[in-house]
């Protein structure tokens, strides 16, 4: 199968294409490297001895859209390519629904005049809001607060309303928890621009001695040590989800959402410690207050995904922070 990856120079979507490659698809990558470096074709090449064909472009921009749709036969889309920063898309929110929501109507509408009907979406656990119980299941109440997660929102109201009106689509949501970890190469991982939002990578920024200290935020949720609790994923896991993903669609499957989470969750101290034992280094903290936004806990049920996708997550915590640790004290500028 020949798969348009878009954003497939990122950091899920470059694990993704080894993924890919490695079963045996045929990978082309849309990304205009707004987030990412080209160094990584390199780098997935030495993975999976595959070249990987790239055409840069823009999911603003129609035109090279319908370009590449012209120039090769696409049989499915993996649709990655987005602005992912919650705190910046509630400074620029403009940018953030011109990006995610007006690029994926472009590409959307490319692939139906083109007839290539089968996607799979990168979703985000933040449609959740802050839920009332545990574990999330998908069919659970979506709310979000911030234009980030409303872009997903959006987006994934456009394609199930693209689902019920012609059922040649086949379409998978896929609603990622928070992914971490790397390639166990240590070729390819995350390269945050500047000081890293998330925790592992900040966290890994610390243990490389280049940040003083992590600032936990929040130590009163009504959590096990008082920190917040996600569900970590790691992204090889993640990238395997979408090939089950997309190996599942055909023509009853409709527009159809799954978590990819692993179902547990860890504390922020918990994540703190865990990475302190992979790489052997101090990780000082300071407690501070709560990030504006943040909620307590979060994790998911993927119960969906393992019986309709036969899809596990096989990682614990301690491969997640291993081979995120390998990858960035291997590679401390990133790609660069
Ligand atoms: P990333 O920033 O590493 O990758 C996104 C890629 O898309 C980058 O290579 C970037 O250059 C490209 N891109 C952005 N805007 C583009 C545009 N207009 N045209 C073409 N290319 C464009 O992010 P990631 O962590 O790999 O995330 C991939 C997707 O998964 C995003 O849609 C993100 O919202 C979603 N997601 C990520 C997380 C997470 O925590 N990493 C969690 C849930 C969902
Ligand atoms: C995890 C925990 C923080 C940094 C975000 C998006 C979500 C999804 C994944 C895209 C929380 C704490 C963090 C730090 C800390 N992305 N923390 N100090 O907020 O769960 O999810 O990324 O879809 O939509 O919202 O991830 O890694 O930022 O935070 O204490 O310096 O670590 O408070 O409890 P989050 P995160």
């Amino acid at each position: 199968m020949l798969v348009l990856v878009t954003g497939g120079a990122g950091y899920i979507g470059s694990h993704t294409c080894v993924l890919l490659q490695e079963a045996g698809h045929e990978v082309l990558v849309f990304d205009n490297l707004s987030n990412s470096h080209p160094e990584v074709f390199n780098r997935i090449t030495q993975i999976s001895g595959q070249p990987v064909a790239f055409s840069e472009g823009d999911i603003r921009d129609k035109a090279a859209l319908e370009r590449v749709f012209n120039q090769f036969d696409i049989d499915a889309v993996i649709h990655f390519a987005g602005l992912k920063v919650v705190g910046e898309s509630i400074s620029e929110p403009l940018r953030y629904y011109q990006n995610n929501v007006e690029g994926s109507l472009n590409l959307f509408d490319v692939m139906a005049a083109n007839g290539c009907k089968k996607l799979v979406f990168s979703s985000s656990a933040n449609v959740y809001g802050d839920p009332d119980s545990f574990p999330i299941k998908e069919d659970f109440p979506l709310s979000t607060f911030n234009p980030y997660g409303q872009s997903k929102l959006m987006i994934e109201n456009i394609l199930k309303d693209v689902g019920r009106a012609d059922p040649d689509w086949e379409i998978s949501l896929l609603r990622y928890f928070n992914p971490v970890g790397a390639h166990p190469s240590g070729l390819i991982g995350e390269d945050p621009n500047g000081i890293p939002n998330n925790l592992m990578p900040y966290v890994a920024q610390v243990a490389l001695g280049r940040l003083p200290q992590l600032n936990v935020f929040g130590g009163d949720y009504p959590t096990i040590d008082g920190t917040g609790v996600r569900d970590y994923i790691h992204v090889m896991d993640l990238a395997d989800g979408h090939l089950k993903a997309l190996s599942a669609l055909n023509k009853k499957h409709g527009c159809e959402v799954y978590n990819l989470g692993t179902g547990k969750g860890y504390s922020v101290l918990q994540v703190v410690e865990a990475f302190a034992q992979a790489s052997g280094r101090d990780i000082p903290y300071q407690i501070v207050d709560r990030r504006s936004g943040d909620i307590a806990i979060s994790y998911a049920d993927p119960t969906r995904s393992q019986e309709k996708l036969g899809w596990r997550a096989q990682s614990g915590l301690a491969q997640m922070v291993e081979d995120h640790w390998r990858w960035q004290s291997e590679n401390p500028d990133g790609f660069e």
